[in-house]
């Protein structure tokens, strides 16, 4: 017997119930994971919401959660990327993050191949907290706009767990960053994680501000904030820049009408989804072994200001909703 946090039906977060589950062996393929320290990310709050991308409606009662570090239990026949002891992380189990959950349980059992061993410089909360978050990061900056030395880049939400790691990778490219932020406490946070610039965006019309400090505009934007933020962000775009959305956490962007790109100036778009990613060949270990390096030498910070116990993982999504929280927040069992 051990202990999880399920939901029985969609709701807020007092659906989130601590409850004894079964994890039977691990299955031919499969690793018994201990876990140590589980990330929240706010595809858990979707998932909680319901009604988010999933097309079809989600099996209950449901284990919410995506990633999580621990160490390895027991192994099931035929695998031989892990042994018992060893230190690991992973992200999802396989395909979209909405059918991959199950991470907010002090143990469960994972595909071996999902698995990636720690080295000793990374910890296992900050592994836990970088996974989703840096993985993310990873397939903005490797795969859809990479900053260079002489772009300035916008950065929504600056302060959370994405963006605090974006505003880091950006600067170390040699980009100039500017930071959205909802709070000047978030501001500091941003300030001292790579942004030159921070905007209160919740007291300040942002589009002004960006041309304030710009000129012509932005060479891209990196908007994790989706409904409150898309639209006027085209405004602060220069000519043939970019925007990538690649969050939601105000709701859906509207639908685009593909003539306004041309109108701001042959602008493009892109929506990249972290699960398509990490379909890609070795993509998962190439990706997280250039993070656990960038991380060892110091050139990414994680930043975890916020731990719960995993039971009151309820109290964890209330901080999350409320915008209370700055970089990545992390349950224990
Ligand atoms: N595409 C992918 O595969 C992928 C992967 C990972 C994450 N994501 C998405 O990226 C987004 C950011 O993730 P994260 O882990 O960085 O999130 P997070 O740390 O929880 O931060 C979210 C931040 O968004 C800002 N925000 C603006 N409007 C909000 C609203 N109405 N409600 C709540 N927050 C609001 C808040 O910052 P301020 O107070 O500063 O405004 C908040 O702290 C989420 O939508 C997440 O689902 C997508």
């Amino acid at each position: 017997m051990t202990k999880a946090i399920r939901i029985h039906r969609h709701g807020g977060p007092e659906v989130l119930q601590w409850e004894d589950i079964e994890v039977p062996p691990p299955a031919a393929g499969e690793a018994r994971v201990h876990h140590t320290a589980i990330a929240l990310n706010y595809s858990d709050i979707n998932v909680r919401r319901g009604g988010f991308y999933t097309p079809k409606p989600l099996q209950m009662p449901l284990i919410p959660g995506n990633e999580a570090a621990g160490v390895v239990e027991s192994v099931g026949s035929g695998v031989t990327e892990v042994k018992p002891g060893d230190r690991v992380a992973y992200v999802g189990v396989s395909g979209a993050f909405y059918n991959s959950t199950g991470a907010y349980a002090e143990s469960r059992n994972v595909p071996a191949a999902r698995l990636v061993k720690l080295p000793a410089a990374i910890s296992d909360l900050q592994a836990a907290a970088m996974m989703v978050k840096g993985l993310t990061a990873s397939a903005i900056v490797n795969r859809v706009y990479q900053p260079k030395p002489g772009d300035t880049i916008l950065i929504h939400a600056a302060a959370s767990g994405v963006g605090l790691i974006l505003a880091q990778w950006s600067k170390h490219l040699g980009a100039t960053v500017i930071g959205t932020v909802g709070s000047p406490d978030k501001a500091e946070i941003a300030r001292a994680n790579g942004c030159a610039h921070t905007i209160l965006y919740r007291g300040t019309n942002f589009v002004d501000a960006v041309k304030q400090l710009t000129g012509r505009g932005v060479h891209a934007v990196f908007d994790g904030v989706g409904k409150d933020a898309f639209m006027p962000s085209l405004d602060c775009i220069r000519p043939y820049g970019m925007i990538v959305n690649y969050g939601n956490a105000s709701g859906h962007v509207p639908p685009l009408d593909l003539i306004l790109l041309a109108q701001k100036g042959g602008l493009s778009v892109s929506r990249p989804a972290l699960s398509h990613y990490l379909s890609e060949n070795d993509t998962l270990h190439r990706a997280t072994a250039e993070l656990f390096d960038l991380v060892a030498r110091g050139i990414l910070q994680i930043t975890i200001n916020h731990t719960y116990a995993l039971k009151d993982a309820a109290s964890a999504h209330r901080a999350v909703e409320s915008r209370s929280t700055a970089g990545a927040v992390v349950l224990v069992p």
